[in-house]
This record gives C-alpha cells, structure tokens and sequence, in this order.
C-alpha cells in the first residue's frame, strides 16, 4: 500500500473514524460518544493513516504514567493483510515509547483470529484471561508487550 502516511488522530477525523468503526467490526461498533471520548482524553494518544481517500485506518489508545493501552485498531475488510493494521500498531507502539510507557496492554475477544495473529506476530505475550468477559460467554484474552524492545 503505497502513499498512506500516519499521523496522530484530531478532533475533525471522528466522523471518519465513525464510519471505520462501523465498516470495520461486525458488531460492537463504537459509537460516535466513544470515539469522541477516546479523541478527547487529555491521556489519549490515537493514530489516523491517511491516503488520496481519506481516513484508511485508525489506533485508539491511551497513555497513562508507564502504562499504554491500544482501545481500538481498525483497517476496512477492503484493505485488510496488506500490512496497514501492522504499521500503525508499530508506530503506536513508538509513539507510547516515547510518550514514556513502559509497557503496551491490550485485550482482545479470543475469537478474533485476525487481530491476534497481528499482536502475536508483533510480540504480545498473552498475559492472562477474563473468562466470560463478553456477552455470549467469550472470553477475553489479555496481551502486554514491554516497550522499547524489538517485536519479536
Ligand atoms: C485486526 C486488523 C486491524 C488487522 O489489520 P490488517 O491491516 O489486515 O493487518 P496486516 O495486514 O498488517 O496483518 C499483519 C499480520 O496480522 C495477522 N493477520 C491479519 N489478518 C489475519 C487473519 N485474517 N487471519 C490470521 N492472521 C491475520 C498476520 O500475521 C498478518 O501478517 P501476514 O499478512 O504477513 O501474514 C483488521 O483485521 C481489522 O480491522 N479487524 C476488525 C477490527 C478488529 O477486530 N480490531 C481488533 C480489535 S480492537
């Protein structure tokens, strides 16, 4: 994917990053309310990858003290395994090392095959689970990587 550059996330892309959401997850959308509270936490620190059309992904997440957490990452299914979920993950995971985070936290429904070839692939070690976490039974499974060191 050619001419995608990443920049941190404004106020002026929640519509954009709404209509990710919706496209992106195929239930449990985020909606505008969330999105907005993520853009505005004075903690948040957030990603947009942007191409000739716009808002191609988004990285939601948080910075507090020496703990960084990923909320949300999105790529359209019409863009998927081309390597856009990896970038921004990766220059998420610069950016809270550099804001002072020591670790990198995230969490994630254990059916979602997709997303956690992506954080284990990127070094998440699956730290523990909740089980039943979700509505319908699933669990969640819990993955931190230290900051600082290479994936991998
Ligand atoms: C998870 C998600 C962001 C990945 O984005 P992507 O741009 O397709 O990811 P990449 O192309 O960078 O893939 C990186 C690696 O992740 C893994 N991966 C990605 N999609 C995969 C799939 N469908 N099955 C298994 N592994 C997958 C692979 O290891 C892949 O590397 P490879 O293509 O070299 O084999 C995307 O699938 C998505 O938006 N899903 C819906 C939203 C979601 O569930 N987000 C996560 C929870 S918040």
């Amino acid at each position: 994917m050619t001419d995608v550059a990443l920049r941190r996330a404004a106020p002026g892309d929640l519509d954009a990053i709404v209509a990710l959401e919706a496209v992106g997850f195929a239930e449990g959308a985020w909606s505008a309310a969330s999105v907005g509270g993520a853009l505005a936490d004075p903690h948040g620190l957030s990603l947009v990858a942007i191409g000739e059309d716009g808002v191609l992904g988004v990285i939601l997440g948080q910075v507090l003290f020496e703990r960084a957490e990923l909320l949300r990452v999105t790529v359209p299914p019409t863009l998927r395994r081309a390597g856009l979920g990896r970038r921004l993950l990766r220059s998420f995971a610069e950016a809270c090392a550099a804001a002072g985070a020591e670790a990198l936290w995230l969490e994630v429904r254990e059916s979602n095959t997709a997303a956690r070839g992506l954080y284990e692939t990127e070094g998440f070690e699956l730290s523990y689970r909740r089980r039943g976490y979700y509505g319908g039974g699933e669990d969640a499974l819990l993955y931190v990587r230290a900051l600082g060191a290479p994936p991998g």
